[in-house]
């Protein structure tokens, strides 16, 4: 016997909904740092809405009109500029906050295994095409990978931050 499945209707969904958008809670970061590709950051800060993160993003022209072209959101997250990477992930490390890699690294975990957040955690995500630079990964208090069986050598950034996220809030 199966199952039908009956699709929510929008307005449904909508009343499951905040109705204002999260506070700027603290408590989830995602930091991609060293953006290349505009359209990753419009993804990444929807993700951050679905799941009542902050978004960390270099404060560059060009990044500001990539959210603001990405943003299909009437009520966006928010978002910290940070001009100095290494310094701001140094302060939040001496802060109290786990700085948590997202990279493909023999010391990862994976994501199957990764806990939910505890306390503030800031998610680093590395470059398009070279990844985390070797000097932030210095300041990194672990990893986690999301394991792969095809051919690609890995993920879109957004995707991998995603998934990452999802799974420190809770969600999954
Ligand atoms: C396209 S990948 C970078 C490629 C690769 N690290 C390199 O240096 O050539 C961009 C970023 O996405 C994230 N990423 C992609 N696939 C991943 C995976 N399978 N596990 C963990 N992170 C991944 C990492 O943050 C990575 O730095």
């Amino acid at each position: 016997m199966t199952t039908a499945i009956r699709v929510r209707t929008p307005k449904e969904i909508r009343s499951n909904r905040r109705s204002r958008r999260h506070r700027c809670w603290g408590h989830l970061v995602a930091a991609p740092l060293w953006p290349m590709h505009g359209v990753n950051l419009g993804t990444l800060l929807r993700t951050c809405d679905a799941v009542g993160a902050c978004l960390a993003v270099p404060p560059f022209g060009w990044v500001d009109e990539a959210l603001a072209r990405g943003n299909t959101l009437r009520q966006p997250a928010c978002v910290h500029r940070v001009s100095n990477p290494l310094r701001w992930l140094a302060e939040e490390r001496a802060g109290g906050s786990r700085i948590l890699g997202v990279e493909l690294a023999d010391e990862a975990v994976r994501l199957a295994d990764l806990p939910s957040a505890r306390k503030r955690t800031v998610m680093v995500l590395g470059h398009e095409s070279t990844g985390i630079p070797p000097e932030a990964l210095d300041l990194l208090d672990g990893a986690v990978e999301i394991p792969m069986v095809g051919t690609g050598m890995s993920l879109n950034v957004a995707v991998a931050g995603s998934l990452v996220l999802y799974k420190l809030a809770g969600l999954i």
